[in-house]
């Protein structure tokens, strides 16, 4: 459920409001002092109150990371990893890489029998699945760089959501049920999602309290309760009777890497996204930069020109996705060709304007599939700080095992990386030797938690999981509210089209086009494949309810961004696909 505007912001959001481009969608949230959007509301509430009590935007992301680790146990997390791309109200940006690595003695053909075939799903539900994990050390790590409240203020109310519990409401059992199967299996898991065997029910009570007393080592104790102490002697223990390779060796080698995020411009806004080992921010800034030569705004949402020229970008910049891009301190990324402007313009020249491009006439390997088992959140404090974070287990659950004793679930990261040169794994990705599994490394990812600002001054956050998907659904919500002015809600709830190169079809979530739009298109060429809604994007936009209308300055009403009301309002909208999630603002 949306929280309710109080009636002076709502009053004062109708007052600034722009003619609704969907007048169907509902109003974003608005706040001034703060603004925090999650997949989980609970989380969302703990964010915001962390800004209340005077953190700033990394001090709430800190505790939202906690927080649905235990309010949104399928892909919020303690014993996966992720990304989080921070934008300081100083203009300073940077990027925490606290993914999984592959343990010490991982090996490339680990997932292969005896004559080098792949064995089906070892990669996603054994003990070898499992990355070790980054996100105690991240979520710490960001905390003491950049946050400003002690680490017990940031895990308390986490703590006290696991010790408690909280009572699930159908959005929540629409993700927790997704893997009751799976769990099943594993006595750990069974024991904290299910109820003598059976899936839990919208009403009852989830209580952690294994999860409880973990994370109040971890603020006791800090990151080395995990590390170099009890908890990871509970996951080494538990790897090790069930044939999996992570070591104390691996826990004492699991180092976070702050990087420079990768940064590009689209229409006088600067991006700053995820660099490798994520493939997200290049290939979403190739697809800007390919399409910042079109009139996208002219051709109009999803009008076939548009959704043709959108194609094409998707269609050349997941090609070069697949097979050039891995771990940084593997292997060398071609990331200034990529976003080079003179490259973009080749591609530009090589598109026909009125006939789709073939895949199998441009050359390279491989494809990818859908998927929403991440999770996004934004937030942005009144100084003007942004936090954008992606963080996984990979699949729901992961690889659907706890450690015993810890109520930690466990990721099945492992999957990300190439098995075999040819064969997809679970979304699809034929991937390549850049990819390929090695001591240490850390897998290729899609996840592109995004900060956008224009004029020195936050703009937009924005990310979504998504699995490949990821890249396509943030580049449409950054399109959605830069060249079609559209609302952050209306911008993530949007319908949806993805192209990968390979299998050469569009899809297609229902009522991205019209029945004509589509007949013109599949005459240029075009094949579509109608599937489920996928993603769940979690943005903000500063400054008024639209972007659009105030980059362009056009439009009676409009505010511009150096126009913004005091205190600087912050509009928030959760994806509607996501059923638990919500924005929390602060006033
Ligand atoms: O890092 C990645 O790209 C994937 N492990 C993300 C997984 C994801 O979004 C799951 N949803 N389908």
């Amino acid at each position: 459920m949306r929280p309710i505007l109080p009636a002076a912001a709502l009053a004062a959001a109708l007052a600034v409001l722009p003619p609704p481009v969907h007048a169907a969608d509902p109003a974003p949230l608005m706040a001034s002092r703060g603004i925090v959007v999650t997949a989980q509301h609970l989380a969302s509430d703990v964010g915001a109150q962390v800004l209340r009590d005077g953190g700033n935007a990394v001090d709430a992301a800190v505790a939202v990371g906690y927080a649905l680790a235990v309010t949104y146990p399928a892909a919020g997390n303690l014993g996966g990893g992720g990304f989080m791309t921070i934008r300081l109200a100083d203009g300073r940006t940077t990027f925490l890489d606290f993914r999984e690595r592959a343990p010490l003695a991982a090996t490339p053909g680990m997932f292969l029998d005896a004559k080098g075939d792949v064995v089906p799903r070892r990669s996603l539900d054994t003990w070898l699945a499992v990355g070790v994990p980054g996100s105690p050390a991240g979520l710490e790590a960001a905390r003491e760089r950049y946050g400003t409240r002690p680490r017990a203020a940031l895990i308390a109310p986490a703590i006290q959501l696991a010790r408690d519990g909280f009572v699930l409401g159908p959005g929540d059992m629409a993700v927790i049920g997704t893997a009751t199967e799976a769990l099943r299996r594993d006595l750990a898991a069974a024991a904290v999602f299910l109820r003598d065997g059976q899936a839990m029910l919208p009403g009852d009570r989830l209580q952690q309290p294994d999860l409880a007393r973990t994370l109040q080592r971890l603020s006791d104790e800090g990151p080395d309760a995990f590390y170099h102490g009890p908890i990871g002697a509970a996951l080494v223990e538990a790897s090790q009777a069930g044939g999996g390779l992570i070591a104390q060796a691996d826990l004492d080698a699991y180092r976070v890497r702050e990087m420079r995020p990768v940064e590009c411009d689209y229409r006088g806004y600067h991006v700053v996204s995820a660099p490798p080992p994520s493939s997200g921010g290049v290939i979403l800034c190739e697809m800007l930069g390919i399409l910042g030569g079109y009139d996208l705004r002219a051709m109009g949402f999803h009008s076939a020109a548009e959704v043709h020229v959108l194609v094409e970008a998707m269609r050349h910049a997941y090609r070069d996705r697949n097979n050039q891009l891995g771990d940084p301190d593997f292997v060398d990324n071609p990331i200034k060709h990529l976003l080079d402007p003179a490259y973009h313009a080749a591609i530009r020249e090589g598109i026909d304007p009125e006939r789709a491009t073939p895949s199998s006439t441009l050359p390279a390997e491989a494809p990818e599939r859908e998927g929403a088992n991440t999770t996004q959140y934004s937030v942005v404090d009144a100084t003007g700080n942004a936090v954008s974070v992606t963080y996984t287990l990979n699949d729901w659950f992961g690889v659907r095992k706890v450690a015993p004793g810890t109520g930690i679930v466990l990721n099945n990261e492992m999957d990300d990386f190439t098995s075999k040169p040819g064969q997809p794994n679970m979304f699809g990705l034929v991937q390549g030797a850049a990819n390929a599994v090695a001591p240490g490394k850390t897998p290729l990812s899609s996840m592109a938690p995004t900060v956008i600002t224009r004029d020195g001054r936050v703009a937009m956050v924005i990310g979504s999981p998504g699995g490949g998907r990821i890249i396509t659904i943030v580049l449409e919500a950054i399109i959605n509210a830069v060249d079609h002015g559209m609302t952050v809600q209306e911008a993530v709830d949007a319908p949806r089209i993805h192209h990968q190169w390979l299998p050469d079809t569009v899809y297609l979530e229902r009522f991205a086009l019209s029945p004509d739009t589509r007949a013109m298109l599949e005459g240029r060429g075009y094949h579509f494949t109608d599937s489920r809604p996928w993603g769940v994007a979690e943005g903000v936009i500063t400054g008024g309810p639209t972007l659009g209308q105030s980059a362009e300055g056009s439009g009676a009403g409009s505010l511009t961004l150096g126009a913004q009301p005091a205190g600087g309002a912050l509009f928030g909208g959760h994806d509607v696909r996501g059923g638990a999630g919500a924005a929390a603002g602060v006033d």
